[in-house]
């Protein structure tokens, strides 16, 4: 078992100022379900709570294996992750990743008797459902972009044919975020259409398309707890989507994160859990279908007010990243109210100051990469970053690539300056071949 530098910061919970109790409290154990960067995040926050024992992670990765225990189990075999619960006598389950939550990992958890923090498969609809989720905000009058929903190609190819401005065509269904294409003109918005309907590049995700508006202005991430009745937003945080710096290049699963931004003040908040999040989570509740788990809204503050971009069921990726290192509370204990709910406001703060994150990806990444690069310098970066891992793993005593995103550095500081220079000066001392991140990051 590898013994670092990066293993002692990451267990202690003194480089951020919190002293986790102990004494005479009956422990559970945990398991995180999921292999990325967020879910590193998770077991490392869920370690820190004065509630837990053992923290496992299924199936992890080389960083998940410094904070906790991994277990060799699919996040898809939910007979296996069931039977592991049931024997280990785990007391809370977290699922990371979106496809089992679509899958309905929790209702085959609850029908178990087992306690599980995610939202059932039905409620999972708002992300893994673009026209449920699009549907149900027009009949709540929730802010977002004005939408056509279509399942066949020649009433969708006529309706653009109406040009009625830019365009964003949407595969309906779950396509690892990269069934959105962002249009300029018409043709390229035909040219979108035909290849999500007649090539099928998202296969039975694109049966379904939405032709929507294209909006401009900033995007924000905003994470609420629920327990399907009452909502808590976590900081509102901001991720960098594209590849290279200045927002240019390719989309990306997220190359950086910062939280929380600046610009959004304790009033916008106010208005989008008034506009956007109590409606919802009402909504959801009246129609059957409480929303428990965490809820992200992924906003765009457009020049008439904040409107839904879209919605994931889960935390996000890297926003995780900079959101838990930034909660000043027991993440356990307010999982667990959302679970049996009795959510309260009280039981989430923050640390005052600013959180960053940097994404370190393979050569090639969002592309083809290779894998395998063996990564140095973990074990002297400063005992306040936190270096999460995303796609890595060990191989004959030493860490090395296993994913196009390898690594998330985050860092605090009493404001989001101080953090990024924090952060760069950690991310300088990690290395491996053709090593790709951006520089302005927070900047
Ligand atoms: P999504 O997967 O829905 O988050 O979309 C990916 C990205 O596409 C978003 O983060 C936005 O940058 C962009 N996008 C999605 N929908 C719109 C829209 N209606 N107008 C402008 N940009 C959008
Ligand atoms: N950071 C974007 C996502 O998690 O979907």
């Amino acid at each position: 078992m590898m013994k670092c530098h990066s293993e002692r910061s990451l267990r202690s919970e003194e480089s951020f100022g919190r002293v986790s109790g102990g004494g005479m409290i009956e422990k559970i154990s945990v398991l995180v379900i999921g292999s990325g960067g967020r879910e590193h995040a998770l077991a490392w926050k869920l370690g820190q709570s004065p509630l837990v024992g053992r923290v496992f992670v299924a199936p992890g990765n080389a960083g998940t294996s410094l904070v906790a225990e991994n277990v060799p189990i699919a996040e898809d075999d939910f007979a296996g992750l069931i039977a592991f619960v049931q024997e280990n006598g785990i007391g809370l389950a977290v699922v990371g990743p979106e496809v089992p939550l679509a899958q309905g990992i929790v209702d085959q958890f609850q029908a178990a008797g087992l306690p599980i923090f995610g939202p059932t498969q039905t409620a999972a609809q708002l992300e893994a459902s673009k026209a449920f989720a699009k549907t149900f905000m027009q009949e709540m009058g929730i802010p977002t972009a004005r939408a056509a929903i279509f399942t066949d190609y020649e009433e969708a190819r006529d309706y653009l044919a109406q040009n009625l401005g830019p365009a964003v065509i949407k595969a309906s269904g779950l396509a690892a975020g990269k069934g959105v294409i962002v249009c300029d003109d018409t043709a390229q918005a035909e040219s979108a259409l035909q290849e999500i309907m007649l090539d099928r590049a998202f296969g039975m995700a694109g049966d379904e398309v939405l032709i929507e508006e294209r909006m401009a202005g900033p995007e924000l991430s905003l994470l609420v707890l629920t327990d399907g009745v009452t909502a808590v937003p976590l900081l509102p945080a901001r991720d960098h989507k594209r590849i290279y710096d200045g927002d240019q290049g390719p989309n990306t699963g997220g190359m950086g994160a910062y939280a929380p931004p600046p610009d959004v003040t304790p009033e916008l908040i106010d208005e989008i859990m008034t506009t956007v999040v109590h409606p919802i989570i009402r909504g959801m509740a009246e129609r059957g279908m409480p929303y428990v788990g965490v809820l992200y809204a992924g906003l765009m503050l457009t020049a008439v007010g904040p409107k839904v971009v879209e919605f994931n069921c889960r935390f996000g990726d890297p926003e995780t990243q900079v959101v838990l290192p930034m909660l000043d509370g027991d993440l356990a204990e307010i999982m667990l109210a959302c679970i049996e709910g009795r959510l309260s406001p009280e039981m989430v703060s923050f640390h005052s100051g600013a959180c960053v994150t940097v994404v370190l990806a393979s050569p090639g990444y969002p592309g083809n990469y290779p894998k395998g690069l063996p990564i140095t310098g973990l074990d002297s970066i400063s005992e306040d970053i936190l270096a999460f891992h995303a796609g890595t793993k060990m191989s004959e005593g030493q860490i090395v690539t296993n994913g196009g995103r390898v690594l998330a550095v985050s860092g605090r500081g009493e404001d989001l300056g101080t953090a990024v220079s924090r952060v760069y000066t950690a991310v300088q001392k990690i290395h491996f071949e053709g090593i790709l991140y951006r520089r302005d990051i927070g900047r």
